[in-house]
């Protein structure tokens, strides 16, 4: 795309997120595995992706999906060894893949050693009970009494995730260490959990109540309080200067920070990106999508140091939230945005979501967005396990990677395609005003012309030269004249139209 030869690797880079437990099943036992995913590197190659994103591997008795770590410098054997990791790196770097981990710095699992041994690592109340009115991420009081009588604890997530106090130098050197020790076994950067949960007020005051909505949305009654002192605290540079310390300049550090794009930038002194996350929780209109784009750009804000991002394994999946419909079109949007993309495992085949399971595992409900990647229609499970996989296997409209691969019209032909012309677009990108109701339209670079229709309605595409994809249909012949009208969900990237001279 825009790169130079100063850039750094993930200036414009597509970053694959892997969710290992619903990626590819080595052994049999139903959940995947770090073989599994060694064996795959073809598919996330094939796309053209330049690296992938483990969701957490480490130890863990799995209250949050992993992201409750009771180890942070091993594997958890439900995935593989210390080993398997070094097989899959190597096998990763051999391909030009990266491999960024993800690291949980807010919270650790409640069966961490660190629980038992250093209590003194984590959040107290100073009396008996909750010592605010604090409520957790997924409900209920953000306080639990200690199973061990040692008094209540601070959890931003579940109860099974206390959190750990970043104003502590233990800590932040126990960090510290878990980063150097992933860089030593060569990943390439990391993925960094709910920084915005790092560090609280200091006094741990009472959150007031909510006078409007929040600024982006949460779960059930957390927006009944106003953010205030629970997260995204003044002194928060001070806790991502010891990640970047440990990590050094040269590691990419992706921050998840659950804020808008207008508040990212004292994060952005110390990570490289952080997620666009307005983008992804925007509506599916022209307005919406527009704004946030502009927010996560704005030099006043984030200035374009944002990681986009249409879908990971918190949210629902882009059929259900954008329609089957506009499937196509989201990725036209997400692929042709300047700097680094994240791709969701099953995004590049339209995966929706699926029924998830009773019992559920997840409390929260996002089982329904982490079923088994479909790789093969004519296999037990879809391919991705002999075993019985720890959620159903689930049918994908447009049919398995191994089907769309046969397709040049499959939506998996549109990501190949797009990813490989993101790579021509040229810097920067600006607004196109004079458009139709409904449709989206932007230059990128001085060359090229990206527009989109998210009504349901046809409508008057803007003047454009030869088109290079549509959503729709296979890859165009050469300098075929971009369309007139694009139908509802329907966009593509063309030559931008040559100026008349005059
Ligand atoms: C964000 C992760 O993506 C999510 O899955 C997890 O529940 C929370 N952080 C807490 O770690």
């Amino acid at each position: 795309m825009s790169t130079s030869p100063g850039d750094p690797w993930w200036r414009d880079a597509v970053v694959y997120q892997v969710y290992p437990r619903s990626f590819q099943d080595s052994d049999g036992d139903g959940e995947g595995d770090l073989r599994g995913i060694a064996g795959r590197l073809e598919h996330i190659k094939a796309l053209g992706a330049d690296a992938l994103w483990l969701s957490p591997v480490y130890p863990s008795p799995m209250a949050d999906g992993g992201y409750d770590v009771a180890g942070y410098e091993d594997i958890d054997p439900r995935f593989g060894s210390l080993d398997d990791a070094a097989t899959l790196i190597a096998a990763a770097h051999e391909r030009d893949l990266r491999v960024l981990m993800d690291v949980v710095p807010c919270h650790t699992s409640i069966e961490h050693p660190w629980f038992r041994e250093h209590p003194e690592r984590y959040v107290w109340s100073d009396r008996d009970g909750p010592q605010n009115n604090w409520i957790a991420s997924f409900g209920g009081a953000a306080w639990s009494r200690d199973p061990d009588g040692r008094g209540w604890y601070l959890h931003s997530f579940y109860p099974e995730q206390p959190d750990l106090d970043w104003r502590r130098e233990d800590v932040r050197d126990a960090m510290a260490r878990a980063l150097r020790f992933w860089l030593q076994r060569g990943v390439d950067g990391f993925r960094l959990d709910a920084l915005d949960r790092l560090l609280k007020d200091r006094q741990l005051r009472d959150n007031p109540p909510a006078t409007g909505p929040p600024p982006l949305p949460e779960h059930g009654e957390v927006g009944l309080l106003e953010q205030r002192y629970s997260r995204n605290a003044p002194d928060i540079g001070d806790a991502l200067a010891a990640l970047r310390d440990a990590a050094g300049e040269e590691t990419w550090l992706v921050g998840e920070v659950y804020l808008p794009a207008a508040e990212l930038a004292p994060y952005l002194q110390h990570v490289d990106v952080a997620f666009a996350f307005e983008l992804l929780l925007a509506s599916w209109t022209p307005q919406a999508i527009r704004t946030a784009i502009e927010r996560a750009l704005d030099p006043a804000g984030a200035a374009g140091r944002v990681a986009w991002v249409l879908s990971n394994h918190d949210f629902p999946r882009l059929p259900n939230r954008v329609g089957p419909a506009n499937v196509r079109a989201a990725a036209l949007l997400a692929l042709t945005l300047p700097g680094p993309v994240f791709v969701y495992q099953g995004d590049e085949i339209g995966m929706a979501d699926g029924p998830g399971r009773e019992p559920p595992r997840d409390r929260a409900d996002r089982d329904r967005h982490r079923h088994p990647m479909r790789w093969d229609d004519d296999a037990p499970h879809g391919g991705f396990s002999s075993g019985e996989p720890w959620l159903p296997a689930i049918d994908v409209d447009g049919g398995a990677v191994a089907t769309q691969e046969r397709d040049p019209d499959s939506v998996l032909a549109l990501y190949r395609d797009l990813i490989a012309l993101r790579r021509t677009l040229g810097a920067g990108l600006e607004f196109l005003d004079d458009v139709d109701d409904g449709i989206i339209a932007y230059r990128r670079g001085s060359g090229h012309i990206v527009a989109l229709n998210l009504a349901d309605k046809p409508r008057r595409a803007p003047a454009a030269g030869p088109i290079l994809r549509a959503t729709h249909g296979a890859l165009a012949p050469a300098r075929a004249p971009a369309p007139a009208v694009l139908g509802p969900g329907e966009g593509f990237v063309a030559v931008a139209p040559e100026v008349p001279r005059g």
